[in-house]
């Protein structure tokens, strides 16, 4: 049977279902920049009430159990004037029992076309992903994501070994106007 997956915004109400999705993907995959006990309930209010205020935050429900979340992704504005046009530390995370699946790609699309209809100040979209992972490179590359450097040396890895960081962004193309 095929399942539907459907993106919705997330609410505070998610904030432990949340919780516990980053807890399972920084334990099991890895590749957000956190371990599993840095997952505070403070650090998840925290980027969801950011993200209500200046940004975007949307998840997608197991369809087997709404109670649990699968995925999960937000951007937000840094609050400052001078930054106005861009959103930055963009996180995504998707269940390690449902990657590679186009589930990350799902929530990815639906982030960008949300953002290009509703949020037309936004001109920039920025992120730093490892270079190991090389997963979540191809997915913001698919999406129109260039890389823009190599900070060596700016993150450990699972054991303890140093690695390079790759800052990434999305800049809105100009439209041609019609005449
Ligand atoms: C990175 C992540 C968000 C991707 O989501 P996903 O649902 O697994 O990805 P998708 O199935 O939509 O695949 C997206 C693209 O990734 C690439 N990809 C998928 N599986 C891959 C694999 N095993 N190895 C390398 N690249 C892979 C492909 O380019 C794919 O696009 P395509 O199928 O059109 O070619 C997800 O794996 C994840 O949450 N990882 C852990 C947390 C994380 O790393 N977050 C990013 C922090 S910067």
């Amino acid at each position: 049977m095929q399942l539907e997956y459907s993106v919705r915004g997330a609410e505070l109400s998610d904030l432990h279902k949340i919780m516990v999705l980053y807890k399972t993907v920084a334990a099991r995959s890895g590749g957000i920049a956190r371990h599993a006990d840095e997952v505070t309930e403070a650090y998840v209010r925290n980027f969801i009430e950011r993200c209500h205020e200046t940004g975007i935050i949307l998840t997608i429900e197991d369809p087997s159990n709404p109670e649990a979340l699968i995925a999960e992704v937000h951007t937000c504005s840094p609050g400052i004037r001078v930054f106005s046009h861009l959103f930055s530390d963009l996180t995504i995370a998707v269940h390690p029992d449902y990657q590679d699946k186009g589930i990350g790609s799902l929530l990815f699309q639906t982030l960008l076309q949300e953002i290009e209809l509703k949020h037309p100040e936004i001109l920039r979209i920025e992120l730093i992903t490892k270079e190991s992972n090389q997963k979540a490179i191809k997915l913001y590359k698919k999406f129109g994501f260039r890389t823009e450097g190599r900070l060596e040396k700016r993150i450990s890895g699972k054991t303890g070994e140093l690695e390079a960081d790759i800052p990434m962004a999305w800049i809105r193309q100009e439209r041609e106007p019609s005449f």
